[in-house]
């Protein structure tokens, strides 16, 4: 597959007349055919009251309250309450008077995004926030939400996606419409590991949600990690911690609709989310808000269905195009066996688990190959390579049973030859998975690498 052009198509001057009536029709489909409005009737925390028309509001619906004229507070629905709709705001509701109208909106909240929109930085609702002026509009809403493709009509997982990275090329190869779960603590180089993968990936398009941020670390993130070299052929959706639980919600669910687009049109899209467990935290404050009961760790009800429901949407289409997932899951004080990241390890097609042990031995990126799992090795491995990557395993396990009593001292050489093997291949494997920042393995030279060091040449 081709990279898609920089230009949409409907911009080329021989379809100019299709573009005219391309935008003729998005404008018409963003006219709201009857008015129906409510008034603010309260506001409760963080929820606001809506009274009025309530039978014609849904949930998850949006209505926008307008505080002033001309400056609107979009809203969610996100329930009811007797005779009255509960909204949640996308925005500071400062301002916000009783009586205030809140106006139906009719259409699903979506984007319309086009190629290019690839190199920009937008908001969680799909504003550009880079400074680099207004976004071209195409001709297709993109919904925030949507459904995942049926499963009987999805492509199986395809070929190998060359991500660049020793440890996982190897180890842990992530196929295309493969979804992956990072599973690290606070520091341990997850946000580092994922821009290397945007930079190096193989991918066409890059989708990269980062969901409660602090706002300090997105500037870093762009210019020092990802650079404009990994921007050029990616998006970045914003949501920093400071912004409303609906936009940092939002943030992903655009995340994965901008990735959906580039899936339907045939493309090998990069879909990365960090972290999924900001996304969970900001459904728990809106469950919460609107009156459901917490459970697991605070965690509401609706968390674990809204997760399998993200999720699910990324992996292979029904043609062409796959979305290949790799979401990062913060593991509070590095308990991996918390509720979040117990439900993605359950969700997903495998987990890449990241330690501060290993971090803190100077080895980046941080990965405990023998605690990660790939659900598609090895049937993704080379079969050439396979035995390679087999024994390569085994010694790490090894040298790991025994790390220990080596490194007390208590290990007599000549003990056991598996052994004595691990220790004198240990420090050759220690630097195959150490990878700087700036450097990128392919595929093959990954295996062509290990089978030197495990034939000693
Ligand atoms: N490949 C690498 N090479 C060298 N240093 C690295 C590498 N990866 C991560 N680091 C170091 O680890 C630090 C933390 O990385 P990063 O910001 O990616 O962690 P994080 O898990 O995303 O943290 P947070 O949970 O706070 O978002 C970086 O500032 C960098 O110094
Ligand atoms: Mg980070």
């Amino acid at each position: 597959m081709q990279r898609p052009d920089r230009d949409p198509p409907f911009y080329n001057p021989p379809r100019a007349q299709s573009a005219r009536l391309d935008s003729l029709r998005a404008a018409v489909e963003t006219i709201e055919p009857l008015e129906v409005a409510g008034r603010v009737s309260g506001v409760r925390g963080l929820l606001v009251e809506i009274g009025g028309p309530v039978s014609e509001m849904r949930l998850g619906g949006m209505v926008d309250v307008e505080i002033a004229h001309q400056s609107i507070i979009p809203c969610e629905i996100v329930g009811f309450s007797g005779s009255k709709a509960l909204a949640m705001p996308f925005g500071p509701l400062e301002g916000i008077r009783r009586g205030c109208p809140a106006r139906v909106r009719s259409a699903a909240g979506g984007v319309r995004p086009t190629d290019a929109w690839l190199g920009r930085v937008v908001d969680a609702l799909g504003r550009p926030i880079d400074g680099f002026g207004p976004l071209p509009q195409g001709p297709k809403l993109q919904p925030f939400k949507a459904e995942p493709p049926a499963a009987h009509t999805r492509q199986r997982v395809g070929a190998p996606l060359d991500l660049g990275i020793r440890a996982i090329n190897t180890f842990l190869t992530c196929c295309r419409g493969q979804r992956m779960g990072i599973f690290a603590g606070s520091g341990v180089g997850k946000s580092v590991l994922l821009s290397m993968m945007a930079r190096n990936t193989e991918a066409d398009v890059a989708i990269i949600g980062l969901v409660g941020e602090r706002g300090r670390e997105v500037q870093e993130f762009l210019q020092d990690d990802l650079g404009p070299e990994g921007l050029s052929r990616a998006i970045v959706v914003v949501a920093t911690s400071d912004e409303p639980a609906l936009m940092r919600r939002n943030a992903a669910y655009l995340t994965l609709a901008l990735a959906e687009y580039w899936r339907e049109r045939g493309a090998q899209v990069l879909c990365m989310i960090d972290s999924v467990t900001r996304f969970a935290m900001a459904q728990r404050e809106i469950g919460l808000a609107a009156g459901e009961p917490p459970t697991a760790k605070g965690y509401t009800p609706t968390v674990f269905t809204e997760l399998p429901r993200l999720l699910e949407r990324a992996g292979p289409g029904a043609g062409e195009g796959a979305v290949t997932g790799l979401f990062t899951v913060l593991v509070d004080g590095d308990d991996h066996n918390e509720p979040v990241a117990d439900a993605v390890r359950g969700i997903l097609d495998g987990h890449i688990v990241m330690e501060r042990a290993i971090a803190e031995r100077g080895r980046y990126p941080a990965i405990n190959v023998l605690k990660s799992v790939s659900r598609t090795m090895p049937r993704a491995c080379d079969p050439e390579a396979l035995p390679y990557v087999m024994k390569a395993r085994q010694t790490l396990a090894t040298y790991s049973d025994m790390e220990e009593l080596i490194r007390l001292g208590a290990y007599r050489p000549g003990a056991s030859p598996e052994v004595d093997e691990a220790i004198r291949l240990m420090p050759d494997l220690d630097a195959f998975l150490s990878q700087g920042k700036e450097e990128s393995t392919s595929l093959g030279d990954c295996y062509r690498r290990l089978a030197s060091i495990l034939n000693g040449v």
